[in-house]
């Protein structure tokens, strides 16, 4: 079968597609025919190997897994010994992430990073949505505990989480604000952000209204930024970010959060959890993916290198030629 691969860290020219072996799947794994699969902040990551945790999950010096990609959609062609949620022909989608291999035409996945894809969902749009939409809604349902009538910022709007989050803070009634660059300010008003902030001319931290949740992609600021632009008893959460700011908001929040009543809280991915209420979502035609290409597999450097300059806007989504495809 055909993959994209790496031996070694480096800039997106280091990937090759190449003839590998087609992976045989293990007890409790299925083997899926990838349709598609989209790029994550996380294989950017992995690529380059920084910061120094992707190389403490993928080899120190050089990769040891050798293809990335996580969020797939495809359809499972046969079953581990002891695989028993899905039967081939099956259309499923979901985050492989720890495990990767999606820049492939097949890859192994173990049945519970799996769901069902539902029918009226393309395999484009069912790849966009693991990771960033699981993000989008850990980070303004499970620790933002979003409220009809609050004010939301979105800070790194345009990518993935944002076009996810803003759809679904919709549905409670909120007024949205996204912050990104210019050049994505008019599809973030398109799909229904109600104000839009050029990071590149403003400050959302030091001039404008207060909000009562941040939803922040990116996490560039300090702390007592963000908290500046909190309203009282306000909420801050992060997806992610400087590696530093992160650890900053890990140990200033619990003080913040007692001195200045405002809260600081990060979101640890659990990967796949809310699948079930997205297809909801979906099915009811509540929300759509943002969709960047699709791009070839053999395009996955310039597509990766696309992504790393910030070029995207949504997801970027790689589909594959299988006969089968739709
Ligand atoms: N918490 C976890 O367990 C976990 C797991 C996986 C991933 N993550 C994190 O989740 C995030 C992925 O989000 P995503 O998929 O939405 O990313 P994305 O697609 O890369 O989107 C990020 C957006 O931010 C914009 N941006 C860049 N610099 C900015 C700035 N200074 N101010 C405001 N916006 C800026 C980018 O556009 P321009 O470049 O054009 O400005 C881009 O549109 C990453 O931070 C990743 O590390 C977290």
């Amino acid at each position: 079968m055909r993959a994209i691969v790496y031996a070694r860290y480096g800039p997106p020219d280091v990937l090759q597609l190449k003839e590998v072996e087609k992976p045989i799947p293990k007890d409790d794994e299925v083997l899926v025919e990838v349709h598609a699969v989209s790029i994550n902040d996380w294989d950017w990551g992995l690529l380059q190997g920084v910061p120094l945790a992707n190389r403490l999950e993928n080899g120190l010096f050089k990769p040891k897994k050798k293809t990335l990609g996580s969020d797939i959609a495809g359809r499972v062609e046969t079953l581990g010994k002891n695989a028993k949620r899905f039967k081939p022909g099956d259309e499923v989608y979901g985050d492989l992430s720890g495990r990767w291999g999606g820049f492939a035409e097949y890859v192994c996945a173990r049945e519970r990073s799996l769901a069902l894809k539902p029918a009226g969902m393309s395999f484009i749009e069912a790849a966009a949505i693991p990771q960033a939409a699981m993000l989008a809604v850990q980070g303004l349902l499970d620790k933002g505990q979003i409220r009809r009538g609050q004010k939301l910022l979105i800070n790194g709007a345009g990518g993935g989480v944002g076009t996810f989050g803003v759809q679904i803070a919709k549905l409670y009634g909120v007024e949205v604000t996204g912050v990104d660059s210019s050049g994505k300010l008019d599809m973030l008003r398109s799909i229904g952000f109600d104000q839009v902030i050029d990071y590149t001319k403003e400050d959302f931290t030091k001039s404008g209204p207060c909000y009562d949740l941040i939803l922040d992609v990116k996490t560039n600021r300090s702390m007592f930024a963000y908290t500046r632009a909190l309203c009282p008893h306000g909420v801050y959460v992060t997806v992610g970010g400087s590696t530093v700011r992160l650890l900053q908001a890990l140990l200033l929040g619990p003080w913040i959060s007692m001195i200045r009543k405002k809260n600081i809280r990060l979101v640890l991915l659990k990967p796949n959890k809310d699948l079930p209420y997205i297809n909801e979502l979906f099915q009811a035609g509540k929300l759509k993916a943002v969709i960047d290409g699709p791009y070839k597999l053999s395009e996955v450097p310039a597509a990766m290198q696309r992504f790393g300059a910030g070029e995207h806007k949504g997801k970027i989504v790689i589909t594959m030629e299988h006969s089968s495809n739709t």
